[in-house]
């Protein structure tokens, strides 16, 4: 690779000016402003110090290429043409994303974890502090989509080990590969399957359980941002009919894999954390079943501790 620099004042005003168009685009369109710096910053290293230097962005060169044919903004501006005409979430564009101060590769087979689904983390930290386990106690994560929640808190907990359970085989792929990169291959089992029906060898032995499962109902999924209803994988959105199919079965068939004195938490959609502590109070098996606030003040997560009486 040959390393070149373009003729700074010309390639700097061309950005400059790129950059006020492309704002002006993004407010137009309902696209926060701040994703044209984003992706000038992913894309060619220019970030608020080049902008404030003046400095144009360095190119990279395949040895065929010359640094006075480099166009900066070519690559970009098909970026964002994307993002604007068919609304791609720009963490597709990119293939990445920041969440819980990790990077994570992403792909449209996964979902593009949120930031208040930080929350299951959190809570189930705060759990395992209060709760010391065993080196080496399993927590699963179901539905693990790109594997965020089972490597944040494996990196967060190094005595833990996680099962990462996906029905969605391409979902996998993007999780084995965000394992990997976090060498986390020894202390993060992905498993392919439905919910709970990789998890036999696992019966009465897992000390926590962690969920994002999809909870939209699925009429309302066609009303979403455009950014979600066409680009995210319908089979981390669509919770049947009443957005609960997925919940059911978490709440039902959790105490048959919890081991006693286990960790319960699932993140849900407003207007569902009353209906599910319903649940897990029927069942009689679950104490300290309480529900977590997102920093917009929505009930966004469910957590319990199993407890069976026997
Ligand atoms: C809302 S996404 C959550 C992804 C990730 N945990 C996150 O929070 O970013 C739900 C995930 O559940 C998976 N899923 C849907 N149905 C499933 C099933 N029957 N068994 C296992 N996983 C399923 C989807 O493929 C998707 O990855």
């Amino acid at each position: 690779m040959n390393m070149g620099s373009l003729p700074e004042g010309s390639a700097v005003a061309r950005l400059q000016e790129w950059r006020l168009q492309a704002m002006g685009a993004a407010q137009a369109a309902g696209i926060p402003r701040e994703e044209v710096d984003i992706l000038l910053r992913e894309k060619l290293g220019w970030g608020p110090l080049q902008r404030l230097m003046g400095q144009a962005p360095v190119v990279k060169l395949g040895e065929q290429d010359s640094a006075w044919d480099w166009d900066p903004l070519e690559e970009v501006q098909v970026l964002w043409q994307r993002r604007l005409e068919e609304r791609i979430p720009l963490q597709y564009l990119l293939g990445q994303v920041e969440w819980a101060g990790l990077s994570l590769q992403l792909t449209p087979a996964v979902l593009i974890p949120r930031p208040e689904t930080e929350l299951l983390v959190e809570q189930a930290s705060v759990w395992l502090q209060a709760n010391p386990l065993p080196q080496g106690s399993y927590f699963v994560d179901l539905g693990t989509g790109s594997g965020a929640l089972a490597i944040a808190l494996a990196r967060q907990h190094p005595d833990l080990r996680l099962l990462a359970v996906d029905s969605s085989p391409e979902a996998l792929r993007v999780a084995a590969a965000n394992v990997a990169a976090h060498t986390l291959e020894k202390r993060v089992q992905l498993l392919s399957g439905s919910w709970f029906v990789p998890l036999d060898p696992w019966r009465n032995r897992l000390r926590g359980l962690l969920s994002n499962p999809p909870y939209i109902p699925s009429s309302e999924i066609s009303n979403l941002m455009p950014e979600v209803s066409w680009h995210e994988p319908q089979q981390a959105l669509d919770g049947g009919p009443d957005g609960l199919d997925a919940l059911r079965v978490l709440i039902q068939r959790a105490p048959e894999y919890l081991a006693p004195n286990s960790f319960w938490a699932v993140e849900v959609m407003q207007g569902q954390a009353c209906w599910v502590v319903e649940q897990l109070q029927a069942l009689g098996c679950y104490q300290q079943i309480q529900v977590h606030a997102d920093l917009a003040g929505i009930e966004r997560v469910v957590s319990a501790h199993f407890m069976p009486s026997s």
